[in-house]
């Protein structure tokens, strides 16, 4: 059998999946066929994909049909709707939305942290939040060496992991500042230009979903409830990059010069840290990169085994599309496209 695939991505005209588009082309991904779907307001539209261009459909029942990989980024609601449908059809789905990430039955993967759970999967793997994906990548090293116990973690989110629309409402809404009208706010509760906000719906706890997206999918990725989060996440006007600033507190005494030995040698992180050579990632340096970049590495002068860490990554690549098509990738590799329990029949 040909180890070439069918595949189909969902949310083809977003900003996760033309990003998708662009990562499968630049990785080589052995496509047999490529389906491009979206919903009625994209259909007819064209992608490019490998020098041609693919037409864009509308999604409904037949989608699926003869689709080994179907990677979903169309948002929680068109994810709920449409995942059941794929795997009935027999593909697997690779979902970027937050609507299967909490399910016991679907795996939530980073492969540079937990590979071994897309053994389990029943037709559905999550990819994880964007904002968690950087941040566990890094996390993972220092917890196998030194039992993290609690991580307080305060984000810089990039508007883009809002939607491409939402980076056209910055741009508009700088303009408007420049030209001294009132920056608009259509998509952001506040408007993003010259500024930093909150952007997610608030929990009963006075938390964000987002920042609680933080705290659980953290603890399923990782696997173990042991680690305590605490998240604020904000966004600034930053189109592309989420920067965090990551503070953890260690069973064990982790020295900032041990940490940044096992960071340099960990699959998927990048250390820069040089601050007297202006040695720090930023968004801008990170914009188009696959890893996880990881500086002011420094032990806490307040407590004894506490260590602050600053994480940057591009949220559409690893925090999105890029880690999506790794799990692409491993499922091809390991043999597991079909699957034997699937969660739909
Ligand atoms: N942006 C990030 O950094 C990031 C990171 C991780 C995960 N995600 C997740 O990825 C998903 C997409 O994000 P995005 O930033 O790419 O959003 P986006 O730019 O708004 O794109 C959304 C895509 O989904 C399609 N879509 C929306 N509703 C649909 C429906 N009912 N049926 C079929 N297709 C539908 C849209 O098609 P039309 O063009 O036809 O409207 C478009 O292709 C979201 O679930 C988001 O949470 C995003």
């Amino acid at each position: 059998m040909s180890k070439d695939v069918a595949l189909a991505v969902l949310g083809a005209s977003g900003a996760v999946g033309s990003e998708m588009l662009r990562v499968l082309e630049q990785r080589n991904f052995p496509v047999k066929s490529l389906r491009a779907l979206a919903s009625e307001r994209s259909a007819g539209k064209k992608v490019a994909f490998r020098g041609g261009e693919i037409v864009i459909e509308a999604v409904g029942p037949e989608s699926f049909r003869g689709i080994d990989i179907a990677i979903f980024s169309a948002g929680a609601a068109a994810s709920r709707a449409r995942a059941p449908e794929a795997v009935r059809a027999g593909a697997v789905v690779i979902d970027n939305s937050s609507a299967w990430r909490a399910d016991p039955n679907v795996p939530l993967v980073v492969p540079e942290v937990n590979a071994f759970a897309l053994a389990g999967h029943r037709g559905i793997i999550a990819n994880p939040n964007c904002s968690t994906i950087q941040m566990v990548v890094a996390l993972k090293p220092l917890h196998d060496t030194a039992r993290i116990l609690r991580v307080i973690v305060s984000t810089y989110q990039a508007v883009s992991g809002k939607s491409g629309k939402a980076m056209l409402e910055l741009t508009a809404a700088t303009k408007d500042a420049l030209e001294g009208r009132a920056p608009r706010a259509q998509l952001f509760p506040k408007t993003m230009a010259f500024n930093v906000s909150f952007d997610w719906p608030f929990a009963a706890n006075g938390f964000t979903e987002e920042e609680m997206k933080m705290t659980t999918e953290t603890a399923k990725i990782m696997g173990d409830p042991g680690i305590k989060l605490s998240a604020t996440t904000a966004r600034v006007p930053v189109y592309r990059g989420h920067a965090e600033s990551v503070y953890i507190e260690t069973e064990k005494k982790l020295t900032a010069a041990r940490a940044r030995e096992l960071l340099s040698a960990a699959p998927g992180v990048v250390v820069v840290d040089d601050p007297a050579g202006k040695g720090w990632p930023t968004p801008r340096d990170a914009e188009g990169k696959d890893a996880s970049f990881v500086g002011r590495i420094r032990e806490d002068h307040a407590c004894d085994r506490g260590l602050w860490l600053w994480v940057v990554s591009d949220n559409l690549l690893k925090g999105a599309a890029l880690n999506a098509v790794q799990i692409a990738e491993i499922l091809l590799a390991k043999n597991l496209l079909r699957t034997k329990n699937p969660l739909y029949t």
